[in-house]
């Protein structure tokens, strides 16, 4: 356990934020120090694959015949871990208080992705073999949305052989329950940008004659959802295929307290969602339309009268199964140019697109998995879906024509993305045991 955690805490030094092209050197950092990871767990040809972007890095150990392969997933890249002055320790300084350890990716992913690693160095440093066939694949861009493991899966598909994946990059549905993900949902993330002309004008001299970027970008982003919630892009919804009944009634036998949800989880005023559905479809199983940020015009202290020139807005759609990302980001492309207003240009920037994916629970992978993990922690494993993304996982189906297993040992309240990220730390060791034991179990088949 010492091990792990000082490995652990040396990756989470490592401030790997790969949306920050200043951070590149960091994140290469954080590429050779999974590569010692993978090495020291006793991996066979270790390396990192070059390309375009942050580096990948492979290992594997394929000396079971006979016996099934496991591609195992993971991402070495953080989240930015700004606004610092929230944090109540320093992000890139694990520090340990009670059973969590905090720090920028402590959950998100590298506490979890360890879990893969440490399994496998708990068979081979013991001298013993491992009971089956592993892969990993390891990357350093999912949170900023490259495409270099995308495009070398589809490239090297024909070399990466293997019968599922295994991603530790998910949710436990509460504490002490163990949890599949079986669905995630897929993502179009964009950049808006509204223009009126080539510089601030004063208000009063000008206001009335000319247009004002932020109140056409506003009308825009108003145009694509009501206030009840309910989306407006027409056709936007059409090709979601729902939950089938018997997915849905699992759902509703989980534990689940909407208030305390509410109040301790998302600590909001009120929940709010698409009318006519109940919440785990809303964040499993629908759609979303999100405004991350505006920018322009002037919000400092005091006031400034001013009529901005220029509006960015961030926003992204969250996909459910069925929805095509190529014709939602059409869908919004084509809204923006309908509901420009007259005398300003607008462009919207695809940033991002992935597809939703579910994988079937009943898949052998995924039922074993299921097993390992309720032996290591005493109780029933639930099967859930979760609103996030992870690209990757919806190529793995397409280009490898594998299912993924998504046995994720994070909790609810580890703040994944915000500050104050941790782990908690039994939930790693638990995780590295019923691993150990999914490997058992798939190789005694
Ligand atoms: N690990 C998360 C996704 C996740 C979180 C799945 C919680 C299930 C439960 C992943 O690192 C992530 O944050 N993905 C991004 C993808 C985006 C940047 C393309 C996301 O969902 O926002
Ligand atoms: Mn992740
Ligand atoms: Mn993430």
């Amino acid at each position: 356990m010492e091990e792990v955690l000082n490995d652990l805490k040396q990756w989470l030094c490592i401030p790997s934020v790969s949306s920050n092209p200043e951070a590149a050197g960091e994140v290469r950092r954080a590429a050779e120090f999974t590569r010692h990871l993978f090495e020291k767990a006793g991996l066979e040809s270790v390396r990192l694959i070059e390309g375009e972007g942050h580096p990948l890095i492979y290992g594997e150990w394929l000396h079971a015949p006979g016996k099934p392969t496991l591609l195992c997933y993971g991402h070495y890249d953080v989240q930015p871990a700004e606004p610092l002055e929230l944090w109540r320790t320093p992000p890139f300084e694990p520090t340990q208080l009670g059973d969590n350890l905090y720090a920028r990716g402590a959950a998100d992913d590298k506490g979890l992705a360890i879990i893969l690693i440490r399994a496998v160095q708990q068979f081979l440093r013991a001298g013993k073999p491992l009971p089956i066939n592993v892969r990993f694949l390891f990357e350093g861009e999912e949170e900023s949305g490259g495409d270099h493991v995308s495009d070398y899966l589809r490239e090297h598909a024909s070399e990466l052989h293997c019968d599922a994946a295994l991603i530790c990059d998910t949710e436990m549905f509460a504490p002490e329950l163990p949890t599949i993900c079986v669905g995630l949902r897929g993502i179009v993330y964009a950049e808006l940008h509204v223009t009126t002309g080539e510089v601030d004008l004063h208000s009063g001299v000008y206001g009335g004659g000319v247009p004002n970027a932020i109140e056409a970008a506003a009308r825009i982003i108003s145009s694509l959802k009501g206030k009840d919630g309910n989306f407006l892009i027409p056709g936007f919804d059409d090709d979601v295929i729902p939950p089938t009944a018997e997915e849905e009634e699992s759902w509703s036998a989980l534990p689940f307290d909407m208030e305390a949800y509410r109040q301790e989880e998302a600590k909001v005023i009120s929940l709010h969602g698409e009318p006519g559905f109940g919440l785990f479809q809303q964040l499993w199983a629908r759609p979303t339309i999100e405004i991350h940020g505006i920018g322009g015009g002037f919000t400092g202290e005091g006031s400034k009268t001013v009529i901005p020139c220029s509006a960015v807005v961030k926003l992204s759609c969250r996909l459910a199964p069925g929805q095509d990302p190529d014709r939602i980001a059409k869908l919004l492309s084509d809204t923006v140019a309908a509901q420009a207003l007259e005398g300003t240009k607008t462009s919207l920037k695809i940033l991002g697109k992935a597809a939703a994916s579910v994988v079937d629970p009943a898949n052998p992978f995924v039922r074993e998995a299921a097993e390992a993990m309720a032996e290591v922690f005493g109780q029933k494993t639930v099967f859930t879906r979760s609103g996030g993304s992870i690209p990757i996982v919806g190529l793995f189906k397409d280009v490898l024509g594998v299912p993924s297993v998504m046995t994720g040992f994070g909790l609810p309240d580890d703040n994944l993305h915000a500050p104050n990220e941790k782990v908690y730390l039994p939930n790693v060791y638990r995780g590295i045991e019923a691993i150990a034991r999914y490997f058992e179990r798939l190789g005694e088949k």
